[in-house]
């Protein structure tokens, strides 16, 4: 058994990044600066300057290794000793090969990482804005928060951010926040201003980093924008979410709307700042999946397309042409990892692949760290493996019995354990999200063969081996060319909105097209339910 580093990006050299407690694998673009590649991580620069090489302040050495020479801000900021001792600016550092960097003094430790920008939205410049021109996007997500703050007159993206949502610790997936919120009604209120407080500290994040001020730019913020599921936004919004736990009300439209406004301006430092939650589509359906739609352009195409956005809630639309189908199902904490024995968010030291040859098994981690436990693609690999073994059969049970401390793939590593209940916990998951898409395709009229591309959004698609997918049948087995990963599309399409100056227009053209599917009170969906709790492609049957 062995871990190696994540590689997803095939282009990229991978660096080793020491500091006097951290030691990280570090993959690198061409075109990605080492300040901007360590911002994912955990070990980040300091920094006041977003990257213009002009605080000085993100300092790092060269141990070994090829990189570029020194730029001219780097010859400005630095001494000559100090460059010829290696001492570089990781914002103006670019690797060129393999090598090793030695970070003497990273920023304090912070719970915000930075996104990878190359799915989100690419905007243009709006001169209609001359005055409060920063706008800030926020994904408020059951387990994520993402955000970015741009500058809406030149189209440009200061900055993003993402971290756990603090509600997290309420309860892993919506129904637990709300039964939490249910039981205490006082509750309701601090889980509100929880998310609140989280999202002031990821746009102060950026502030701090990337513009090297708060107080000024904050009083410049003209806009901020929220999607989110529907539980999640009353729940910011400090309203009472009673009428979530009414099936009647799933389908129909709730509103999301705070009724103290003016405290959380006051809160947030943002006295301009206009503050939007964009309204969900119905109770049980956030207009996370609305931006997803936006950011994916669904409904401009001609042919059936099929959407799926896996969460703690897996929200799935079909697009038949003249109608949006739409749902959602629980997903439980298999597709983000928080709640499953040996589960991770996708993290350093997450085993985000799996392979096998003979009778070793080959873990793959974020960070090519030691392995602390499964992200979703990683888990999704695994059983996939197991049941070709024959280790693990179809029905979910193991092949043997299981010793306490579940089925080690590391004999050394207790968290590469894999336990029966978290078999069962994923075979619910992929069940009814299976289930679900077979459902809505025919309520379409449709079936796999009509679907010109499957969308797959939410950050559960990263990593993903789509063979893995198709084996244990959680995605019907099409042809590869036909689907499509967009990881941060809810982010992606609140930045559309916050961007451009129809977005009414936009929502009402999805929200005319658009038909709710409650998919409870179906029998039919009940029996596709249990038929595709087995872990093996999908079904003829199915559509
Ligand atoms: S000089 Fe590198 S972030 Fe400021």
């Amino acid at each position: 058994m062995m871990n190696t580093p994540d590689s997803d990006q095939t282009d990229s050299i991978v660096l080793t990044v020491r500091s006097a407690d951290h030691t990280l694998r570090l993959p690198l673009s061409a075109d990605t600066s080492v300040r901007q590649a360590l911002d994912t991580t955990e070990l980040r620069v300091r920094a006041a300057c977003g990257g213009m090489g002009s605080c000085g302040a993100c300092l790092i050495q060269i141990v070994s290794g090829e990189f570029n020479p020194p730029t001219l801000a780097e010859r400005q900021k630095l001494l000559p000793e100090d460059l010829a001792i290696g001492m570089r600016l990781a914002c103006q550092l670019h690797g060129r090969g393999a090598g090793e960097l030695y970070l003497d003094n990273p920023a304090p430790h912070s719970e915000w990482k930075s996104l990878d920008t190359s799915q989100l939205y690419r905007a243009g410049t709006n001169n209609t804005i001359d005055q409060y021109i920063y706008g800030i996007a926020v994904d408020l997500g059951t387990t994520h928060i993402r955000l970015s703050l741009w500058n809406r007159q030149t189209g440009r993206r200061i900055g993003t951010r993402y971290s756990i949502n603090p509600q997290v610790a309420h309860g892993a997936d919506v129904l637990t926040r709300l039964s939490v919120e249910q039981q205490a009604a006082d509750e309701n209120k601090l889980i509100g201003e929880e998310a609140r407080k989280a999202i002031i500290a990821g746009i102060r994040d950026i502030l701090s980093r990337d513009m090297g001020e708060v107080s000024t730019i904050l009083a410049e913020i003209g806009s901020v924008l929220i999607v989110g599921n529907t539980a999640m936004l009353m729940l910011i919004c400090g309203n009472d979410t009673a009428s979530l736990h009414q099936p009647e009300n799933w389908q129909l439209p709730i509103p999301c709307q705070p009724n103290d406004i003016d405290a959380w301006r006051k809160h947030w430092r943002m006295p301009h700042a206009e503050i939007t939650i964009v309204q969900p589509l119905a109770g049980f359906i956030g207009s996370d999946l609305l931006a997803d739609l936006i950011a994916t352009n669904i409904i401009d195409q001609p042919l059936p397309v099929v959407l799926a956005d896996f969460g703690t809630n897996t929200e799935i639309a079909i697009w038949d042409g003249q109608t949006l189908w739409t749902t959602s199902v629980p997903g439980g904490p298999a597709f983000e990892g928080v709640g499953m024995r040996n589960g991770l968010t996708a993290e350093n030291g997450a085993i985000c692949k799996v392979s096998k040859s003979d009778n070793n098994w080959h873990l793959q981690t974020i960070g090519g760290t030691i392995a602390r436990g499964f992200c979703a693609s990683g888990f999704i690999d695994a059983m996939a493996l197991l049941v070709e073994a024959k280790l693990l059969k179809p029905s979910g049970r193991f092949a043997e019995p299981q010793p306490p401390n579940g089925y080690l793939l590391d004999s050394g590593n207790l968290h590469s354990a894999i336990f029966a209940s978290d078999v069962d916990i994923f075979q619910r998951a992929k069940g009814s999200t299976a289930a679900a898409m077979a459902q809505l395709l025919t309520l379409a009229g449709l079936t796999l063969s009509h679907i010109d591309t499957l969308w797959i959004c939410g950050s559960f698609g990263q990593h993903l081996d789509l063979h893995s997918a198709f084996k244990v049948g959680l995605l019907p087995s099409i042809d590869p060319d036909r689907i499509r990963i967009l990881a941060n599309a809810s982010l992606a399409g609140c930045e559309k909105m916050l961007l451009t100056t129809d977005r009414d227009f936009q929502l009402n053209t999805i929200l005319e097209r658009a038909r709710t599917i409650n998919l409870g009170g179906l029998l039919d969906y009940e029996n596709r339910f249990v038929d595709n709790l087995r872990l093996q492609p999908w079904s003829t049957d199915n559509a």
